[in-house]
């Protein structure tokens, strides 16, 4: 059996028209979305992922603003530039680039951010919302799987649902909102002792541990839809998911490729959530 693959890039450009015609309805009425990037220090791989939602804001009619800081930026600047920000009428919605350098609290930085203008859904407030059933804004990452999930008529009520990975950016909002879709969740992890008897038992597994092959081909039920969080290297420095693909396209129903997968979904989801903040803040 070869899985049918869901495609990222081809929903995300049938969203991001729809986010383009919404942001040109509101420069009509006199308001472009705004979305204010931060980021600090000099990780390569953070740089690469700001410079693509700085683009896709440029590519779909939003303005966007990126802040640049050497590592050693202290907490009281960055947190004195998020209460500008907070202020600025033309900003809708504020993201500091995570992981933040060691010196910095980033729980701290995170709850500096009004919750109106969080649209990376990080917010205690934001969290909390989620997490009683009346979710805000949705974290990027698991927004766009949801989206992945439902464009490909997945069955998420009554569907066992495995998610690889505990992080507060991914594995614990996902958990979340597949519980929220009426899924019956069970969150694994790094602690988490014969991973393959929770995933051969699932119908759907969200693999986000950010480790290469984690799952394989006979950790799989035939069938199961298989997504594929996952933003690695191989040993010859060619990008890869969390997901052997090789082996798991052939035994699951539906999989997720990476790259074409989730991560054009998440900056997708990004300019929703900004775009959902600058017309909340407009209405
Ligand atoms: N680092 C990795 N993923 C994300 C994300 O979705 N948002 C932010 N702010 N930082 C990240």
């Amino acid at each position: 059996m070869t899985a049918t693959l869901i495609n990222g890039n081809a929903l995300s450009k049938i969203i991001r028209a729809d986010v383009a015609a919404r942001a040109a309805a509101l420069a009509q009425q006199g308001c472009r979305p705004g979305l204010a990037v931060l980021l600090v220090g000099d990780d390569p791989a953070s740089a690469v992922y700001v410079r693509n939602k700085i683009k896709a804001c440029e590519e779909h009619g939003l303005h966007s603003s990126c802040d640049r800081y050497p590592a050693d930026l202290s907490e009281a600047e960055l947190l004195a530039r998020i209460d500008a920000l907070n202020r600025d009428p033309a900003i809708h919605g504020i993201l500091v680039q995570l992981p933040l350098p060691a010196h910095i609290n980033s729980h701290k930085v995170i709850e500096a951010i009004a919750a109106a203008k969080d649209v990376d859904g990080f917010h205690i407030a934001n969290a909390g919302a989620l997490l009683t059933g009346r979710p805000s804004f949705r974290p990027c990452t698991p927004y766009g799987v949801m989206m992945m999930l439902q464009a490909a008529k997945i069955p998420l009520s009554g569907a066992s649902a495995v998610v690889i990975g505990r992080s507060n950016i991914v594995g614990k909002p996902m958990a979340l909102l597949l519980l929220e879709a009426g899924a019956t969740v069970t969150i694994c992890h790094s602690k988490t002792r014969d991973l393959a008897s929770y995933t051969r038992a699932a119908d759907i597994v969200v693999a986000a541990a950010g480790q290469r092959n984690v799952l394989r081909a006979d950790m799989v039920k035939p069938g199961a839809t298989v997504i594929d969080v996952g933003m690695n290297r191989d040993e010859t420095g060619k990008l890869c998911g969390d997901v052997d693909f090789e082996s798991v396209k052939e035994v699951a129903g539906h999989i997720t490729p990476v790259p074409g997968g989730v991560g054009p979904m998440t900056i997708t989801m990004l300019l929703v959530n900004t775009l959902t903040a600058a017309e909340q803040a407009y209405a």
